[in-house]
């Protein structure tokens, strides 16, 4: 496919019509119900112990919002096509691959992991890369988790991730006219995919995760703007070289490989010093709100980029 980069920004582009959940996930949900108190709409978020590190102490962002104001390019380009076009995908059953440079390559049913790896209830901030913002209470467990499974050799030094191409399923990849290059690519440092703020995240809310919100499995990556967060993985992929990012590849001077959340370092379109709250008050239900560095993880995640000019790795 000949691709011509879009015109449109990554947010241009984003659910829930109520997704019908499959049996198997039933099992899911019962096991996030574990956690002590599920988060609510318009409450703090629950700070236990064992995940202080990981919440924010922000008021949640409402469950219609995040489930109905998504990017997903597969499914379309507003906001809502992907909530209102995903009707026919189908993510279950599902496997990823991870291989590379790894000792033991392996393919994993969605199913098996979620039997390996509990979910554990956690809050992030997660913003997008117009410089808008939402706090989700993301299910999941560490990517380093099943990194361990598979035994990165020496020579590893990034991981790279890709999401599902079906065009059948996905409207927004059929035609001649398309977004982005498919499939959506992203990647990290190995050390950055091995921090235990890294996610695989199959549930949001307490529920399963929506179609719209990259069912069954996503990436987050609390620290970093909203479209590092790949949607929908079916591989990964150890690597010694940088692998290409979907949206530095679609437009270089606009997106880097990094992405940290740096209020310094403005978009060539707009400032990314402050971001709107989505579904936080305000005229257009949403609020304005000063942008933390790496979205207020410093403490966390600095180290990781100890000694690096950010201004020009963005
Ligand atoms: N993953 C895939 N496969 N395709 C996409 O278009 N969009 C990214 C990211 N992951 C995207 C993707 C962008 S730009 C953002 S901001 C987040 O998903 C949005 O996640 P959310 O809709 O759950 O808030």
């Amino acid at each position: 496919m000949t691709f011509k980069p879009p015109k449109i920004s990554s947010s241009e582009i984003t659910p829930v019509r109520d997704w019908l959940r499959r049996r198997e996930f039933l099992t899911m949900s019962a096991a996030f119900a574990f956690a002590a108190g599920l988060p609510r709409e318009g409450h703090t978020a629950p700070l236990a112990a064992s995940s202080s590190d990981y919440t924010v102490p922000d008021k949640l962002t409402p469950k219609k919002d995040v489930t109905s104001y998504n990017n997903f390019y597969e499914f379309g380009l507003s906001k809502d096509d992907p909530a209102n076009k995903s009707d026919d995908f189908k993510p279950a059953p599902w496997s990823i691959r991870v291989d590379g440079m790894v000792a033991k390559p392996t393919t994993f049913a969605v199913e098996n992991l979620l039997k390996l790896f509990p979910p554990q209830e956690r809050v992030y901030r997660m913003r997008c890369v117009e410089a808008w913002s939402m706090v989700i209470p993301w299910d999941g467990f560490p990517l380093t988790a099943i990194l361990d499974r598979v035994e990165p050799l020496g020579s590893a030094k990034y991981v790279a991730f890709e999401s599902v191409v079906r065009p059948d399923e996905m409207p927004g990849q059929r035609g001649v006219f398309q977004s982005l290059s498919w499939p959506y690519v992203e990647a990290l440092r190995l050390d950055e995919a091995r921090h235990p703020l890294t996610l695989l995240a199959v549930g949001v809310y307490g529920e399963t995760l929506p179609s719209q919100n990259g069912a069954p499995i996503r990436l987050i990556v609390p620290w970093k703007y909203g479209f590092k967060g790949l949607k929908s993985i079916v591989r990964i992929t150890l690597t010694a070289k940088q692998p290409k990012n979907t949206w530095s590849v679609a437009a270089p001077s606009e997106y880097g490989f990094y992405a940290n959340v740096n209020p310094s370092v403005p978009h060539p379109r707009w400032s990314q010093a402050t971001e709107r709250r989505i579904g936080a008050g305000g005229l257009f239900g949403s609020s304005r709100v000063p942008t933390l560095m790496f979205n207020g993880y410093s403490d966390q995640v600095a180290g990781l980029y100890s000694g690096m000019d950010l201004q020009t790795s963005f």
